[in-house]
């Protein structure tokens, strides 16, 4: 069935200027295979809004953002302009449609391909066949935690940061955890600090209550520290991942070293249940920042924002075909080594955009 979607697109800085373009395209060349009918509408944040509204992002478009089907966006800020004194940071933007859209469940997939396996820094035996799920709680936890502020006492700085959670919010995002693990291997392991934290307790115990709902998924607890080794040394062990905000930060950064370049990994933020019709508002961006040290230069690899576009497809659309179509083209396309130079060593690499005209190209080819 076609249909008509509004899809709110936020390139935001940096290399999220050249990779966006290519989702889109990506989720043109579906309209046009499929029939279906995609309004983008573009808008700016980060720096890119600071520098025009003097905000990182406007209150208008963020209820542009929530009145969409989907978001697709591509990164915020810039490190080389740190030091400057702004009243809000560029990452703001993020955190705030985080919160303000309870986007409350980030979905980071994590897979190795036969094609990929010489790009990993690990060992092929290592990483052949990783296929694994990282669900991060992304609404939550110390970076929302209040106190969070810096004062002075006896003429010493000091500051605070507050990790808190209520049983709710844990709770609906280990759901999500288990119906994915449901779905895939039914495998959940949680990751916690529940030998220091009382945050992490109590994570551990609604975990516990959440997965006896699901009798055919398995559960296991993993403290954090141990995990970061685990990830390392087994990661075709793990299945679908389940943690807190900050752990789940640093966990998909190491996670995506797997795959040898972060410029590959896709991912969701998907808010509360879907509606009648089926969608369910979420935000799709790669898992890389804004990259400054190559932005302008149009070697960014897309294939990040190109299936974050088919997990827009996927997860908010409800459209798994089309989604699938995506994920095959940009399959081939790496296949068929037609890729940008963190991937391509050879020599015989091609551009950002390059790229995305291969992918969309192939996907009325590759649909079934
Ligand atoms: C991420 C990023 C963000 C985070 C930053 C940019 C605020 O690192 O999406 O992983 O810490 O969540
Ligand atoms: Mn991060």
């Amino acid at each position: 069935m076609s249909g008509t979607y509004r899809i709110a697109v936020l390139p935001g800085d940096g290399i999220g200027t050249e990779v966006v373009p290519e989702g889109v395209k990506a989720l043109q060349a579906v309209g046009a295979r499929f029939g279906h009918t995609f309004e983008f509408e573009e808008m700016l944040a980060g720096w890119a809004a600071i520098d025009a509204y003097g905000t990182p992002i406007r209150d208008e478009d963020l209820d542009k953002c929530k009145r969409s089907h989907a978001v697709l966006f591509g990164a915020n800020g810039d490190p080389r302009r740190d030091e400057i004194n702004v009243a809000e940071r560029p990452e703001r933007a993020l955190l705030r449609i985080r919160k303000e859209l309870q986007l409350f469940a980030n979905l980071r997939p994590v897979r190795v391909t036969p094609d990929l396996v010489p790009v990993s820094p690990l060992r092929a035996e290592l990483v052949d066949g990783v296929d694994l799920l990282v669900v991060r709680e992304l609404t939550g936890g110390i970076y929302f935690g209040q106190p969070s502020r810096r004062w002075e006492e006896n003429g010493q700085r000091r500051a605070v940061d507050t990790l808190v959670y209520s049983e709710e919010e844990v709770r609906r995002v280990v759901r999500v955890a288990c119906e994915l693990a449901r779905a895939r291997r039914g495998h959940l392991t949680s990751v916690d600090k529940a030998n220091v934290l009382s945050s992490s307790r109590l994570w551990r115990e609604i975990t516990t209550e959440v997965a006896t709902e699901y009798p055919d998924v398995t559960l296991e607890h993993q403290l954090v520290d141990a995990m970061a080794m685990h990830l390392i040394r087994e990661p075709k062990r793990f299945d679908v991942i389940v943690t807190e905000n900050m752990f789940g930060d640093i966990l998909t950064d190491e996670a995506a070293q797997l795959t040898g370049s972060i410029g590959l990994l896709p991912s969701a933020s998907l808010g509360p249940e879907a509606d009648e019709h089926g969608h369910r508002l979420g935000f799709y961006e790669p898992i890389h920042g804004s990259a400054p040290d190559i932005a302008g230069k149009g070697i960014a690899n897309p294939t990040a924002a190109i299936l974050s576009a088919a997990m827009l497809l996927r997860s908010s659309l409800g459209l798994e075909e089309e989604a699938s179509t995506v994920e095959r083209a940009v399959a081939l396309a790496l296949a068929e080594r037609r890729a940008t130079s963190d991937v391509v060593r050879d020599g015989t690499a091609i551009s950002t955009s390059q790229m995305g005209d291969v992918v969309a190209a192939s996907i009325g080819d590759v649909a079934a």
